[in-house]
């Protein structure tokens, strides 16, 4: 048997069992993705990788760092590209633009349009899109188009389009975006919000957009015109606070003395589970959630809890602060959500970020509660509120049912 014949079988079986493994994981919902992820070889797209890597459904691959090693762009792993084009609901014939290339998902949305429809894949990086390019000829999706821009003014040669798909995580929706989509077009955008990144499928409402899907995801940061650093802030060795709002203030003296403090333990008595959607309700409660991450270091010497580590939505008021943590139910086999807090305040930040924790679970405890607007503004009009997270351009409204 020939070698090419011998790497095409491979590639056959692994893309096969690659696909039923995202059956199992439930991410499709229609026929069309599946069928898609079938037939598009994604080891052309990774030629660099092990045909296992390429084929495995939960890993993205990067292709280039910066020089601090941190990923520039990456070959997304099949799974979020399936859940991302289930929530883009696509049908052949639409007109679709892919800002963020690699080629891969650019091939997955040809074959959803299908001959009749358009498929325009920008990415901002000359390197990526040469890449992208012969990636896509050597797959035979020659019929996609890849050009070398900054999408934040998105690609006007081709609008309007009925699909605006965003590989890169967006801090905000340029209002170029909302000028290209088609009346009845859709965005499907990893959305930064206070620290946390949600696949957002928005439809029109308006001047604005309303979801009508979010995902858990992750994402390589945008680059050029929309790129947007989040405020750091170091209270302690080991300890940050991570924020989108420039211009709220804290005594991150007392803060970081209040790291080393005692600590204050409090039980929710409510179930703690589906940490994503819960991660959500936290972050657009208020104004006063900010994201902390802490060391490993300091969770062994038994300083902060192990939810640090990862990230998680702080309740800062003052010199004080809480976060939750959770420990296993006997009684319901799950967890129950609770609170560490630290400060002269730490009885009161624990009560108030406890309150949030009864009322998400007795109130709002499943998946898709949420409800996301982008409600276009001009600068400086608005400020944070319950629910309201501001951005340059607009604002995210996030209620809850
Ligand atoms: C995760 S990768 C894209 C993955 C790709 N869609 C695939 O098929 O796997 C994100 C890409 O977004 C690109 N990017 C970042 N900022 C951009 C911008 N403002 N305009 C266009 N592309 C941008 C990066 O250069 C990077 O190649």
């Amino acid at each position: 048997m020939s070698m090419v014949r011998e790497t095409g079988d491979t590639a056959a079986s692994l893309r096969a069992a690659m696909v039923n493994e995202l059956y199992e994981m439930g991410v499709f919902r229609s026929e069309a993705v599946a069928k898609a992820c079938s037939a598009v070889p994604r080891h052309v797209f990774a030629a660099d990788e092990p045909l296992e890597s390429a084929y495995a459904a939960n890993k993205a691959l990067v292709i280039k760092r910066d020089v601090a090693g941190q990923a520039l762009s990456s070959l997304s792993a099949t799974h979020i590209q399936a859940v991302m084009l289930e929530q883009a609901e696509i049908e052949p014939g639409m007109r679709v633009l892919e800002v963020g290339s690699g080629g891969y998902n650019a091939a997955l949305l040809a074959e959803l349009v299908g001959d009749t429809g358009t498929v325009v894949s920008a990415d901002i990086d000359a390197e990526i899109v040469e890449r992208a390019r012969a990636c896509l000829d050597a797959a035979g999706y020659g019929r996609v188009r890849v050009v070398l821009a900054d999408a934040d003014s998105g690609v006007p040669e081709h609008t309007p389009y009925d699909r605006i798909i965003v590989t890169a995580a967006a801090w905000d929706i340029p209002p170029a975006w909302l000028d290209q989509v088609s009346e009845r077009g859709r965005i499907i955008v990893p959305l930064r919000m206070r620290g946390i990144t949600r696949s957002v499928a928005f439809d029109r409402d308006g001047a604005g957009l309303v979801s009508v899907s979010y995902r858990l995801c992750g994402f390589v940061p945008m680059q050029g015109n929309g790129a947007y650093t989040e405020r750091l802030l170091p209270l302690a060795d080991g300890v940050t606070l991570q924020l989108d709002d420039q211009r709220q203030e804290f005594d991150t003296e007392a803060l970081a003395g209040a790291v080393h403090g005692p600590r204050l333990e409090v039980w929710s008595g409510a179930a703690f589970d589906l940490p994503d959607e819960l991660e959500l309700f936290l972050v657009s409660s208020t104004p006063q959630m900010v994201m902390l991450h802490g060391s490993k270091h300091l969770v062994d010497q038994g300083v902060l809890g192990l939810s640090v580590t990862r990230g998680v939505p702080a309740l800062v008021i003052g010199s004080s602060f809480a976060y939750r943590t959770k420990r296993p139910n006997e009684a319901t086999g799950g967890f129950e959500s609770g609170v560490f807090a630290h400060g002269p305040e730490a009885e009161m930040v624990a009560a108030r970020y406890v309150e949030l924790l009864r009322r998400w679970a007795f109130e709002h405890r499943r998946r898709g509660a949420a409800r996301i607007r982008y409600v276009p503004l001009a600068e400086g009009e608005a400020e944070p509120a319950v629910g309201v997270v501001v951005k340059r351009f607009g604002v995210v409204e996030i209620t809850w049912s």
